[in-house]
């Protein structure tokens, strides 16, 4: 597959390094391959031996229409030791597990794969699987952390059901996942080298709240919205793929935990609130793209709310919840944190989506506002995002139709230059 480029001529796209290290995830790579050759990628296959003991080289060789082999020393006369890594415009390490971090932290070259990841200048990306221990390992930890400082991107394993019975950290990041972050840091390689500015949000911890909140009346039944939770789920994913440490609570969403990312689920705006406000204080930036639901029904009923016989039906009485955008921004934690909120407007018979927005941005108190026009039902639930971005010194920055992703690129890029 090409692309074109704006003098009309076609481009291939990005070849791919696909490194797959021994775990048992390795399985898991193969939907992870097909992504990246059905995206138009061409990817070469470099196991390690121990990854060829959970799925085989014809496996990798038919799914990547190219000759796999862990050994430097076949097809020696082609060095491919040198030229794959060289030739690479990403390399993609799935599972990287604690035998192959700690390699690549110390440098060794046993293999192809630890060769070509010594003499790859593109960028690189480590998606971790192991068990708990080993990766909660000073050994690791220090193995990982090296890697970060020299400019790696590496995943954090995922929480869930491990090889065994057990669960916890230590699960391959889903290939969905991880093949969003490949397709990320190509954009933004590819946006650096254009000459635009990429924030680099190592050592920020950022908090960003998404999903719509349920306001229960009984049980089974609830107040909600249609929130999908996509676009915050977007903001924490590209600020971990950048290297922040991210902070996620998530208020009734389907969407799987974007990888890398601490992930807290509330169910109501007043759970939203205490988990917002209790983590204010340890952050660089608080990104508020929930949709808190405003009313709560005063009285939840504690068993479900029963049919009556002459068809007399339950009062509702709402009260209003705590506005923790208001709240956080009036009562700051701190100077130098950066607060964002979002406005989803339809505009009114006397005043215009950015007048609405622009006086919710004072009453509010935050730094920016990320505005949404949801008149017809725009928005909601779409991967797509059209948005004017408020900045309270009376800025508003447009930013055209595009995906969630890159939306939430650009929320970053303005949050780091005002931290600047
Ligand atoms: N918000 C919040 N707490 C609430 C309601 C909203 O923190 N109880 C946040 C949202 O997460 C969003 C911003 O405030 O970042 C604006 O949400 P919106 O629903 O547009 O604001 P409201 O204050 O509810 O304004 P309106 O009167 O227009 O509904």
């Amino acid at each position: 597959m090409t692309t074109s480029t704006t003098d009309g001529t076609a481009k291939a796209r990005p070849s791919v390094v696909l490194g797959v290290g021994g775990g048992i995830a390795a399985y898991k790579v193969c939907d992870l391959l097909r992504r990246l050759t059905e995206s138009g990628h061409q990817v070469r296959v470099v196991p390690t031996a121990a990854a060829l003991e959970f799925v085989g080289a014809s496996t990798w060789a038919a799914l990547s229409g190219q000759p796999v082999t862990p050994d430097p020393f076949d097809d020696v006369h082609e060095v491919p030791h040198v030229r794959i890594g060289k030739a690479a415009e990403l390399v993609v390490v799935a599972p990287a597990t604690a035998n192959l971090i700690a390699k690549a932290a110390h440098g060794l070259a046993d293999d192809l794969l630890t060769n070509t990841l010594l003499t790859a200048r593109c960028p690189i990306l480590f998606a971790a699987a192991m068990h708990t221990e080993m990766w909660e390992h000073p050994a690791t930890q220090a193995n990982v952390a090296t890697l970060r400082e020299r400019g790696i991107t590496v995943l954090d394993p995922a929480v869930g059901r491990l090889t065994g019975s057990d669960t916890g950290r230590g699960r391959l990041p889903e290939p969905a996942e991880i093949f969003a972050i490949s397709q990320l840091m190509l954009a933004d390689e590819a946006a650096r080298a254009a000459g635009h500015k990429i924030a680099d949000l190592t050592g920020r911890h950022v908090l960003v709240s998404a999903g719509g909140t349920r306001e229960h009346l009984d049980p089974v039944r609830y107040l909600g919205n249609s929130s999908s939770g996509k676009q915050g789920y977007a903001l924490a994913r590209i600020a971990a793929a950048r290297g922040a440490k991210v902070t996620l609570v998530a208020a009734n969403s389907e969407l799987p935990d974007p990888a890398g990312v601490h992930v807290v689920p509330v169910t109501s705006t007043r759970d939203l609130f205490d988990e917002i406000t209790a983590r204010a204080a340890d952050a660089d930036a608080v990104v508020m793209a929930a949709a808190p639901a405003d009313f709560r029904p005063s009285d939840v009923a504690e068993h479900k709310i029963k049919k009556t016989a002459d068809g007399s039906v339950p009062a509702v009485n709402l009260v209003q919840n705590p506005d923790i955008l208001a709240t956080i921004s009036h009562d700051r934690a701190r100077t130098d944190q950066v607060i964002v909120g979002f406005a989803a407007e339809t505009g009114d018979a006397e005043h215009s989506v950015i007048d609405l927005a622009r006086a919710k941005l004072e009453r509010k108190g935050c730094d920016l506002l990320v505005v949404n026009d949801v008149s017809g039902g725009k928005v909601f639930g779409s991967d797509m995002n059209e948005a004017v971005i408020l900045d309270r010194d009376g800025g508003a920055l447009p930013v055209p139709s595009g995906s969630k992703d890159a939306l939430a690129g650009v929320i970053w890029n303005l949050v780091d230059a005002r931290w600047q």
